[in-house]
């Protein structure tokens, strides 16, 4: 090919190019050593000595003048490319950020935390124990032994014939018991969840969280049971909810009681939520029974201590007026994100 041919090829060829890929193409096409300009170039040894330099100098001007247009052409590209890429990248400062929900904590962990609190500031230490636990802990040590019909009264869901799920806090009452015999005093709180076969209804679950409270000592009398409960009923509810102390029956306690609270839904006069009486139990209690404390160690015969267990979503319930236990655990959010004012 002529190299006037080249040059006019590739003016119109480079011009054409609109990226910087076919415009690399065409630097080979022209200017590599496989490419044009060298094939022309091989035309010299068929030329005269006269017509040698001639063609040197007409070949140089061609190869000089393909180097600026392709230099001319990739600064144009590149300038446009810049240019998409601003574009492409622009961030529109206009344009609304994204939203990030925020979370709201379930109100029973919002209870539980309060209940802990209030434990803490009488000097009570918050502990926790095992949800899959020993029968001997469960039951055993809480002086209800095999074959006693208030196994039957706690139904229970057993993995094997010696552990079950806790079906109430008093287990880690008698662990902690057995951990620190001989040792006095004893002040703690124990959280947990507990599981038991109850049938669900508005005010009861098969799964449930107790705080187990748990006081050891000499000279620790009903009274300080009783003083200890209506404050933290008081703390808890406010002097506007009346509280009531029944005697009742546990094997582990004697004497034992349970704490009744006011029915808010009805203001005591009886609803279908406090079963027509006027009351929601709250808690059982009692002093440890001597029983407790001999099998988990203890030989002195003076000690003695309280104990009970609250029910915390009858808590959170009669706090918050919510009247359906299984609100707690269906997952609606919306009922979760009521509470958010209260965190
Ligand atoms: C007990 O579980 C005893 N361990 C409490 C105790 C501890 C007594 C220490 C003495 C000394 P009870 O089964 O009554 O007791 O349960 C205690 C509280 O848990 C009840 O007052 C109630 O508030 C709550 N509760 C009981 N069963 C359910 C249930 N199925 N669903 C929700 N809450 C329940």
């Amino acid at each position: 090919m002529e190299l006037k041919e080249i040059l006019e090829l590739a003016l119109s060829e480079i011009k054409e190019s609109n990226d910087l890929k076919t415009l690399e193409d065409m630097r080979i096409k022209y200017m590599s050593r496989k490419g044009l300009l060298t094939d022309a170039m091989k035309e010299m040894k068929n030329l005269t000595n006269e017509e040698k330099p001639v063609f040197g100098k007409m070949l140089n001007e061609v190869k000089s003048k393909i180097e600026a247009i392709l230099e001319d052409k990739k600064e144009e590209l590149d300038a446009l490319k810049l240019q998409i890429d601003m574009k492409k990248e622009a961030i529109d400062v206009s344009l609304p950020g994204n939203e990030f929900e925020i979370g709201a904590q379930n109100p029973l962990i919002m209870v539980q935390r309060e209940i802990e609190e209030t434990f803490r500031e009488m000097g009570y230490e918050i502990i926790e124990g095992d949800e899959v636990e020993l029968d001997l802990y469960n039951f055993e040590r809480a002086n209800i032994p095999q074959d006693h019909p208030a196994r039957e009264m706690q139904d229970t869901f057993y993995i094997d014939e010696h552990t079950l799920l806790r079906t109430h806090t008093s287990a880690i009452q008698t662990r902690t018991l057995e951990e620190h015999a001989p040792k006095v005093p004893v002040k703690v709180v124990c959280p947990g969840k507990v599981y038991r076969r109850d049938d669900d209804d508005a005010t009861h679950s098969h799964q449930f969280f107790q705080m187990e409270g748990l006081v050891v000592g000499h000279g620790i009398t009903l009274s300080d049971l009783k003083g200890t409960l209506a404050l933290f009923a008081q703390k808890m509810f406010g002097k506007s909810r009346t509280v009531r102390f029944r005697p009742s029956y546990f094997q582990f306690t004697e004497p034992s009681v349970e704490v009744d609270v006011s029915c808010p839904f009805c203001d005591g006069k009886g609803c279908s939520i406090c079963k027509q009486t006027g009351w929601i139990e709250i808690l059982g209690a009692g002093m440890v029974h001597p029983y407790v404390f001999e099998s988990a160690g203890y030989e002195d015969k003076t000690l003695t201590g309280f104990a009970f267990g609250i029910g915390v979503e009858r808590i959170a319930m009669l706090k918050y007026g919510i009247e359906d236990i299984r609100s707690f655990y269906i997952n609606d959010k919306r009922f979760i994100e009521q509470f958010k004012r209260f965190e």
